[in-house]
Parts: structure tokens; sequence; C-alpha cells
């Protein structure tokens, strides 16, 4: 008998090898257009096993874009490396397969079912096919440790739709977990939770982090300040500015965009240092 207990935090393992292996994310000019519009025109970031890299910009910037283009659901050029292998060009499930997953905006768990299903149905995509045709006897111990990462090992049999909004996000999270993703692209992951959720969720990214990379698409000023280890900004498709918190904070050209423009006008934005918890109107 295996030991019950697993580590799903630890480091991930090449599914090719089965050896532990963190990679880090490394994107490189991308660039994408939606027939004439270009709606990223030069994005470079990358994200590092260790650290949380947050990307922020203005609404329509082309965050979501730019993780859509890295999984593979819009076509980029330029180049998306995760360790040596190029992402761009591979269809979806090749990307998800290689230890690329994304949460979205909208939360997409399959509400009908309970959170052990939602679990089990991600875990089934990361079993190699021998183990799928196996009699498993019990849960799944990664979707068990997953289960208790993501703080829902007590209601794993609650339907995932009944799940509060937050709840629903961190299922995603967990998601992701038992299918050992290498990198994890979340996007606004802690918009509509509440300040203590927000918190857990960071905690959350920060361990998860530790042996992966980890990029977290986010408005909330608050949240970035708390728990970003570096900060890409983006606007109108291309990045501005890229370093700590305070350097970005400091840069005028950042400055420019959250207070200087029409864009930015009404909101607290980065350079303000005043964006409160619950102010989703920090959609910096
Ligand atoms: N499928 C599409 N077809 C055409 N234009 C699109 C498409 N998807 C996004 N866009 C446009 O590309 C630009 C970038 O959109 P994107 O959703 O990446 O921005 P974002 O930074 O994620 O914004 P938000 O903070 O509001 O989520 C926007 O102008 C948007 O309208
Ligand atoms: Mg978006």
């Amino acid at each position: 008998m295996s030991p019950r207990t697993v580590d799903v935090l630890g480091a991930p393992e090449d599914v090719a090898t089965g050896q532990a292996s963190p990679v880090s994310l490394v994107v490189t000019g991308l660039r994408v257009q939606f027939g004439g519009f270009t709606a990223v025109s030069d994005a470079s970031f990358d994200a590092h096993p260790g650290e949380v890299r947050f990307l922020i910009g203005p609404n329509g910037a082309g965050k979501t874009t730019c993780i859509d283009a890295v999984t593979g659901l819009v076509k980029g050029t330029g180049s998306a490396k995760l360790g040596d292998d190029e992402l761009l060009g591979r269809p979806v499930h090749r990307t998800a397969r290689l230890g690329v997953g994304r949460t979205f905006q909208t939360a997409s768990v399959f509400e009908e079912m309970s959170v052990l299903q939602n679990l089990d149905i991600a875990a089934g995509m990361h079993r190699r096919p021998v183990a799928l045709v196996r009699p498993r006897r019990g849960a799944d111990p990664r979707v068990e440790a997953a289960a208790e990462q993501i703080g829902l090992a007590g209601a794993l049999g609650q339907r995932a739709g009944t799940l509060s909004h937050g709840q629903k996000q961190w299922l995603e999270i967990g998601m992701l977990l038992v299918q050992d993703a290498r990198v994890l692209l979340l996007d606004e992951p802690v918009a509509g939770m509440s300040h203590d959720e927000r918190t857990a969720t960071g905690q959350l990214l920060q361990r998860i982090a530790e042996h992966r990379a980890v990029v977290v698409v986010e408005h909330d000023m608050d949240f970035v300040r708390r728990f970003a280890s570096r900060v890409t900004v983006l606007h109108q498709g291309a990045v501005i500015s890229e370093g700590s918190i305070a350097q970005v904070q400091a840069d005028p050209r950042v400055q420019e965009v959250y207070l200087g423009t029409s864009a930015g006008r009404g909101h607290e934005g980065s350079g303000s240092g005043s964006t409160t918890d619950d102010d989703e109107g920090a959609r910096a």
C-alpha cells in the first residue's frame, strides 16, 4: 500500500519522466490580434517557482488575452516557454498536458457535481490511462490533500453549485493542484471575496508558488501589495513597467495610466495607496 498522505504542494513531476521538475514560464514579445485589432502588442513577463508574479493593468489592457494565448485558447505570436518547451502554437489540451493550468474570471466548476466529483474529474485528466482502468480503493490521496489545502475537506459531498463564489475559485485551484500543474495562471481569483477569503487565498497562492510558477491577474491593489513578489503592468497590450510593487507604484508611467488618464480617473489606483479591501472599484 502506498502512503495515504500526499504533499500536493510538493515539487511537481514531469509527465514524461515522473521526475520532480519545477519550471519557469518565460513569455517574450507576445502579440495577439483579433482581426485587425491588436489586443496584445508586446508583452514580456516571466514567473518562477518561489515567487508570486502579478499581472496588472486597466480594463482592456490585455491581461486575460495574455493568459488565453499562453494556454492556447487564442493564437499568439512571439514566445511563451515552459522550461525548454514552446507553448505557443500548441492546441489547448497539449498545453494543459505539459502542466499549464488556468482559472477563469468566472469560475468554471461543474455546478451539478459535488466538490469530490469535480476534483476527481481533474485527477482523472492527470492519471495515466492504465491507472484509469485499475480499480481504485477509496478516495484518491491527491484529491484529499488538495481538498485540505483549499479548505474544502469538510465539503467534499457538497454540490459545487452551492459553494460561495470564493469557494468555487478555491475548487478551481484545487483542480489544478490534483492535476499537478507546474504553472498556474489565475484570472482575478479574489474578485468578490471577503477580506478573510482574500487573505486565505493569498496565503494559499504563496504556498503553491514555492514549487510552481504562479501568475495572478488582479485589480485589487491591496491584495497585490500584500502578496506580490513582482508585478508586471500592462497598458494597451504592452508592458509599461515591471518590478516590485514599490517600484511600479513609483513609476511615473504607471501613475499616468492609473491616475492621469480617463481610464483611471475616479478610481483609486496603484499610486494612491488608499485602496480598501472591500473596494471592487479598485479596478486599477
Ligand atoms: N475574442 C475577442 N475578439 C475581439 N476583441 C477581443 C476579444 N477578446 C478580447 N478582446 C479585446 O482585447 C482587449 C483586451 O481584452 P482583455 O480581456 O485581455 O483585457 P483585460 O486586461 O483582461 O481586461 P479586464 O481587466 O477588463 O478583464 C480589449 O479591448 C477587448 O475588448
Ligand atoms: Mg480580464
